[in-house]
């Protein structure tokens, strides 16, 4: 069945919202139950689609993974495979890691080897470099990856880049490893240190994490444990941008303001009034905005490559012209040529981005490319005149557990129109 989201825009926003659970932190954190030994319940689990394919994930080795509610109950005893499918790995590309985790528990693995995604090509090599350093031998052929690892023994690994997903893949093989593991020059995201919290939770020993040095000393039995993921501060920047797109006054409970300081800054300088009180933070946005200073991409705590295509939506009615420039994905202003269907005067070339704002945007039928860029099209459309209609929201799926039920909340009119 073929969905798609009707908005109609010009509606200030108005609203009180608790930010559903981080989709970055609870996907590795599915793969870390592999490690456990008795019942994981992740409490208030956003449903996502990344979620759904996890779950189908761990289903097919052998695991049990099952709703009570809102919470997600996953008992890995049953687990007696160790390899997924390439239907699965395909659905989705981060995926890869559940490497870390198998190979840690089984000595053995294997997977397809994720290829490009609409992001641009997204290597694993720093995932595989550093689990040959804990001692897996690892063979690619034909697409797959054949890893086995009689034992994994800890070591210093330095990564020649902080990969986000590299990092979390290596801290999963380490605590299956004997003696200790140090990662040097690991990102700093703070779904890290939610991987970590939970690692901890289930009897490991894991430090450092949210700081470029994390140590894991391996070979300590894990248990099950009760365990809610930190807030989503993508989810968060999105619905921000959204008030500064469509102007209002809302507030988001749960969030920590810390955690998306560039976010709020940029949005800040751009006229909104954004403040956090420890509970969540509230935004006022009287539009229309002001251009802001260049914005580039960059590991955390820089600017969130995330909250790059929302943000961009965000300043479409802007006074004045900002520039962006994307320095971690190759592939990712996809959502600009739907954001000029509304009337959006973008200018892109390589890697950067021009904004320049125009008087008004019209609704328009346009297609989701991404993930973000899907969202991007949401935060646009709440400030055109007229309705929109969002098509390809399977993408937007991957990440918010319902846009429309959250941007309702925060007043917009919004709805999900099925379609046969
Ligand atoms: C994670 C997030 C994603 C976010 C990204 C950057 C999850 C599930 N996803 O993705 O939402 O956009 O961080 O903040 O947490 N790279 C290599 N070799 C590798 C690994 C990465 O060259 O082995 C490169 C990538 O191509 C990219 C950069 O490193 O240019 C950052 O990627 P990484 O931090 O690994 O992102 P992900 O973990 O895939």
């Amino acid at each position: 069945m073929m969905s798609h989201l009707l908005i109609r825009g010009g509606v200030p926003l108005r609203g009180d919202l608790t930010v559903q659970g981080a989709k970055n932190s609870v996907l590795p954190i599915l793969a870390a139950t592999i490690l456990a030994r008795g019942q994981v319940v992740l409490r208030a689990c956003p449903a996502l689609r990344d979620v759904d394919a996890s779950v189908r994930i761990l289903q097919s080795l052998g695991c049990s993974a099952r709703w009570e509610g809102a919470d997600l109950l996953v008992d890995t005893a049953g687990m007696d495979r160790c390899e997924i499918s390439d239907t699965l790995m395909r659905e989705m590309r981060s995926s890869a890691i559940f490497l870390g985790a198998i190979l840690a528990r089984c000595g053995r693995a294997d997977i397809s080897a994720p290829g490009g995604c609409e992001l641009g090509p997204r290597p694993i090599d720093l995932h595989l470099a550093g689990l040959r350093e804990l001692g897996a031998r690892i063979r690619e052929r034909g697409g797959f990856l054949h890893c086995t690892a009689e034992r994994l023994t800890g070591r210093e690994i330095v990564l020649s880049l902080p990969s986000v997903g590299a990092t979390e893949n290596l801290m999963l093989a380490a605590c299956g490893a004997e003696g200790i593991t140090v990662i040097s020059n690991a990102a700093r995201e703070p779904e890290i240190e939610d991987l970590q919290n939970f690692l901890n939770a289930c009897g490991g020993e894991v430090s450092g994490a949210g700081t470029s040095t994390v140590t894991v000393r391996g070979g300590k039995a894990l248990h099950g444990c009760e365990y809610r993921c930190m807030p989503d501060r993508i989810v968060a920047a999105t619905y921000l941008c959204a008030a500064a797109s469509a102007g209002g006054d809302i507030y988001l409970r749960g969030v920590r303001e810390s955690q998306l300081a560039t976010v709020t800054a940029a949005l800040r300088q751009g006229g909104c009034e954004i403040r956090g009180d420890g509970e969540g933070i509230s935004c006022t946005c009287r539009w229309p905005m002001k251009a802001i200073r260049p914005v580039r991409t960059a590991p955390y705590p820089g600017f969130p490559t995330d909250a790059q295509a929302v943000l961009m939506a965000a300043l479409l009615k802007s006074r004045g012209a900002t520039v962006f420039e994307e320095t971690i994905f190759e592939n990712r202003y996809r959502h600009v040529d739907e954001l000029v269907r509304m009337g959006a005067d973008i200018r892109v070339s390589g890697r950067t981005a021009v904004v320049s704002g125009v008087e008004a945007l019209s609704g328009a039928d346009v297609h989701c490319t991404d993930l973000r860029g899907g969202a991007a099209l949401c935060v646009a459309a709440l400030a055109a005149e007229g309705e929109s209609r969002i098509f390809e929201i399977g993408h937007i799926d991957r990440g918010y557990a319902s846009i429309e039920g959250d941007l309702t909340v925060l007043g917009a009119q919004i709805i999900r129109v099925k379609q046969e």
